[in-house]
């Protein structure tokens, strides 16, 4: 059941899609909330010791919420570290797990902030920051229905194409088309699949939108050709902010038609990003989201299939009057003596420059004939720069499904495009943060996602690039990116490359899985990776376990993410069969009954546990997806009744062929059968009982 409460006169997201069954909430919100409300609305409850809560999509901490303070305000913030309230999405969907579980969906474009148990040991506290939003709650037998009820409201996810499974690999930058195809070439060289290379700001001509430096790439189209017939895709970055410069086409279309943010006098906003001086697309304003996204044609005119969106919350280095003030600060304080606290003025006049609430408060949008304070709305304007590419994408390419992903978002946008979880640094304990945010997220619609592996920033090493691939093996969207003036990280550059190589080949033996589970999780408006809390709610230990997964139907992982580890602790919620790939070819099992154990993994080996009758689909590794053969499927499980997997299929690229085939596998009394195609047991793989 999901009942919806409307406060005040709300601004319409539009991450609700579909109001069947939803019903108005005629003060029942008072019953799970006490309520104050002023200039803000406060929902206060309280929770008894031990009430986990989950969601908040991307964010730091735990898979559990409880015991800290977290914010929803879109943020440009490349340090993910635990004191952190924000991240680059605002996702405001939780799950109370009481004895009657319920869901809680807080509809604002603004900022909000969700107390879960800071302040008060006891006390959830969500704070909106104005009274306009809508509050839904959702009610139902338990957090799976829940989220399945709420998944439905807010509509099918993005599926990306078949080769966005495949590894990618990128870096800021690779400068020009002679480092581009040394990258290609080098995988092929030592045989590591890749399906992807990626373009970051440098391809541009002065960090301008939709243009291309020639002196760099010379004839973009013919290397995205080239790259393309070896199966790898050119991937290029596009930036929220537009570049001032006379002349510039897009800057120039941009001002004729009034398509910018604006001042508070209904100037174009002026701030500043990478090329300097620019200004923002007004995405809230529908006629400029179209002008916006039509200009991806510049590239998909060119060959290009694949795009990622960033600096889209919007990120703001400073703005003219910010700057201003700077200055002044600075020459007030010439000649002075400055004590501690003009010091520490002095150096926040700089650095809290970029992105600050002030730059934010000052600008202005134009919803279709609405004028409205930036503040208000920050929270979907990467959300309609990435909905204005995927709507015009739709038209430039009928019918093609095109890899699209963003770094800021709302919910909503997972109807769009996925996510990257933005510049997390070469740490252990972000290959932990990566695990932890992949079922939040996916609570809230954001399926296709996935980190950078290996870390962004900062130096990464050869045993954090092995592990980190251990669990991006599974996630979506496997990329391999680190920033400017880090240690190169892509595999060949480390000793003994197959080691790594091999990674990546698991990976594609596992794609016929992977594609099949995240495309049922779309369609059946479930989760595809879950905590172990929410496939076992009665065992105090699966509630409690913070660094494994529930993987589709049939999966568990548990990556190891400590330096030096020799293998890891895992909870093995009911019995399961243990695999262990020493490579993508070889490996072994064991039968591992409910509880605690400890398993030993070495740096080249990936634990994959699965459940009793239930059957894992792989298929042969190959140098790109599509010269993957997804008809010969070979089987690993443990069989004790009768297993079966139902495999997806469609032809990767085409939107209309989606789901057209599911190929039933199943394993029975010491036999294996297939309705179609070629099935065959892994050597050593299907354990029948
Ligand atoms: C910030 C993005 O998060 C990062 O991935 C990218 O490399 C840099 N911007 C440069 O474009």
């Amino acid at each position: 059941m999901i009942y919806r409460q409307k406060f005040g006169e709300p601004i319409e997201t539009q991450a609700v899609v579909n109001l069947n069954g939803v019903e108005d909430c005629s003060d029942k919100y008072l019953e799970y909330f006490k309520v104050e409300s002023g200039s803000k609305v406060s929902l206060r409850r309280t929770l008894k010791d031990g009430v986990a809560v989950y969601g908040l999509g991307e964010s730091t901490r735990g898979i559990n919420k409880r015991g800290w303070s977290y914010q929803s305000f879109c943020s440009d913030d490349p340090l993910h570290t635990e004191d952190k309230r924000s991240l680059y999405g605002a996702h405001n969907f939780i799950v109370i797990a009481e004895e009657k579980p319920f869901g809680v969906f807080v509809d604002i474009p603004g900022k909000v902030d969700f107390d879960i148990c800071f302040k008060s040991c006891d006390t959830l506290e969500i704070l909106t920051d104005d009274r306009d939003f809508y509050l839904y709650i959702i009610t139902g037998e338990s957090m799976k229905d829940i989220v399945s009820q709420f998944r439905k409201i807010i509509g099918k996810s993005y599926m990306p194409p078949l080769w966005a499974m495949g590894y990618q690999q990128c870096r800021w930058s690779y400068p020009d088309e002679e480092s581009v195809r040394k990258v290609a070439d080098e995988h092929r060289k030592l045989e590591i699949p890749l399906d992807a290379v990626y373009l970051d700001i440098d391809y541009m001509e002065s960090f301008k939108d939709f243009t291309v430096d020639k002196s760099k790439f010379p004839d973009l189209q013919k290397l995205t050709e080239d790259l393309k017939s070896d199966g790898i895709h050119l991937v290029p970055i596009i930036d929220a902010g537009v570049k001032i410069e006379d002349g510039y086409e897009v800057y120039e279309q941009g001002v004729e038609n009034g398509y910018f943010c604006k001042d508070e006098n209904g100037e174009n906003y002026v701030t500043a990003v990478w090329p300097g001086k620019t200004m923002f697309p007004d995405f809230l304003n529908s006629e400029a989201r179209r002008w916006f996204g039509m200009k991806y044609k510049y590239l998909t005119d060119m060959g290009i299939d694949g795009f990622w969106n960033d600096m889209n919350e919007p990120a703001i280095f400073y703005s003219e009057k910010g700057l201003e003030k700077a200055w002044a600060n600075i020459e007030d304080k010439k000649g002075k003596n400055i004590d501690l606290y003009g010091f520490f003025d002095l150096r926040d006049s700089f650095s809290k420059l970029a992105n600050s609430e002030d730059d934010y408060r000052a600008m202005y949008h134009d919803m279709d004939g609405k004028r409205v304070n930036h503040y208000k709305v920050h929270n979907i304007y990467g959300y309609n720069m990435t909905r204005s590419a995927a709507e015009a994408l739709d038209e430039i390419r009928p019918n093609k499904k095109t890899l699209l992903y963003s770094r800021a978002s709302y919910i909503g946008m997972h109807r769009c495009s996925g996510i990257w979880m933005g510049d997390n640094q070469s740490w252990w304990s972000h290959i932990l943060l990566n695990l932890r945010m992949l079922p939040s997220l996916n609570m809230c619609g954001f399926l296709y996602t996935g980190a950078d592996l290996g870390g962004f920033g900062g130096n990464s090493t050869r045993d954090l690039v092995l592990r980190w691939l251990a669990l991006g093996i599974f996630n979506p969207l496997m990329r391999n990116h680190s920033a400017l003036g880090t240690r190169n990280q892509e595999c060949y550059n480390f000793e003994r490359p197959q080691e790594l190589a091999e990674m990546v080949r698991l990976r594609y033996r596992l794609i016929p899985y992977l594609y099949s589970e995240l495309n049922k999780a779309n369609d059946n408006y479930t989760m595809m990776f879950r905590p172990l809390a929410f496939d076992y709610p009665d065992d105090k230990f699966a509630q409690a376990v913070e660094d494994q997964l529930m993987l589709g139907d049939e999966l568990m992982i548990a990556p190891v993410y400590e330096q030096n580890a020799i293998g890891r602790s895992v909870y093995v919620p009911e019995d399961m069969l243990l695999v262990l790939f020493d490579s993508s070819e070889s490996f072994t099992t064991r039968k591992l009954e409910k509880g605690h154990h400890f398993i030993q993994v070495g740096l080249t080996q990936v634990p994959v546990f699965i459940k009793k009758n239930a059957v894992l689909p792989l298929c042969k590794s190959a140098i790109s997806t599509e010269k993957l053969n997804m008809s010969e499927i070979t089987i690993i499980g443990w069989v004790e009744d009768r297993a079966e997997y139902k495999l997806y299929t469609d032809d990767g690229i085409s939107v209309s062929n989606k789901g057209e085939k599911l190929i039933t596998l199943s394993a029975e009394n010491g036999e294996v059968g297939c309705d179609s195609g070629n099935i065959r047991v892994e050597d050593g793989g299907v354990v029948f009982e």
